[in-house]
């Protein structure tokens, strides 16, 4: 008998985004790990912990709050990015072996999905490859930002038979990516829309999705980009942190293949 880690995806920010499936994983679990730091971190925490008071029956499982180490910006980014990796994985096995017996069931819960954009599987996989810490996996999946963001605005997130690349603001703010046209954007720290040169493309822009922050606007580029610049600004004074998602779509006159 091992432990088991349960990776539990709770939606991108409304708590009606917990599918039955992750429901029962957080009942499952013995104890759940709940990461803490920073004000965006805060707002991350207070909504696992609504989720925990919503939907949490089982009177034995603990909850556990642990602090995540910053990560480091100075360097290169892919080795500062795996060295933050590493650390978060010395915590979790510590915790692990601190917080939980041999036979018990660890719940991790991530925003939105475990497979977008979210590392808290390959961290788990360096737990397992320290080897102090031997247990069985199972990943739960979750709402993301992108279908809040597509169920907000009322769209598809395709257009017909024709394929959507996602990526980052970093890597959009560097140039359009090539061969697509359907560009769903995350992680942006540098309003990377204002660097798309076709006023044409058609946006659609949601921040803080699902919560009750929620903001979204939908228009032809040139006439909405610096309304969003505005609002992202003005949000992200006044709550201290913002998260936004977007599609931008290209002038259309790419004949679809047929719906999938
Ligand atoms: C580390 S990624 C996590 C993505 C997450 N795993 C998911 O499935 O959506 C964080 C990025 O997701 C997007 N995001 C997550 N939640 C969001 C929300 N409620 N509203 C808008 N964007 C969100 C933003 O682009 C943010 O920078």
């Amino acid at each position: 008998m091992s432990r088991t880690i349960l990776i539990i995806g709770i939606g991108a920010g409304n708590p009606e985004h917990m599918t039955v499936q992750a429901i029962n994983a957080l009942n499952r679990a013995d104890v759940l790990l709940i990461p803490t730091k920073g004000e965006e971190k805060a707002f991350l925490a207070d909504m696992r912990r609504d989720i925990c008071e919503r939907y949490l029956t089982n009177p034995n499982t603990r909850i556990h709050d642990y602090a995540v180490p910053r990560r480091r910006a100075d360097g290169n980014y892919g080795d500062g990015v795996d060295d933050w990796h590493h650390a978060i994985a010395r915590i979790y096995e510590d915790l692990i072996l601190e917080q939980s017996g041999p036979e018990e069931t660890i719940g991790l819960l991530v925003w939105g999905d475990p497979m977008l954009y979210d590392s808290t599987i390959r961290i788990v996989e360096h737990v397992r490859g320290g080897g102090r810490v031997a247990f069985d996996l199972e990943v739960i999946p979750g709402i993301t930002s992108i279908q809040a963001l597509c169920a907000s605005r009322k769209i598809a997130l395709n257009r017909i038979g024709l394929p959507v690349e996602i990526t980052t603001g970093r890597r959009l703010s560097q140039g359009w990516p090539e061969g697509a046209d359907d560009v769903v954007v995350m992680l942006d720290g540098v309003e990377a829309f204002r660097s798309v040169a076709d006023p044409e493309a058609e946006i659609h822009w949601g921040a803080y999705l699902g919560t009750p922050l929620e903001i979204t606007v939908s228009g032809r580029l040139g006439d909405v980009a610096e309304t969003i610049s505005d609002m992202r600004g003005r949000a992200r004074q006044e709550h201290g942190w913002i998260m936004d998602t977007y599609l931008i779509r290209r002038a259309p006159g790419h004949a679809g293949e047929g719906e999938s």
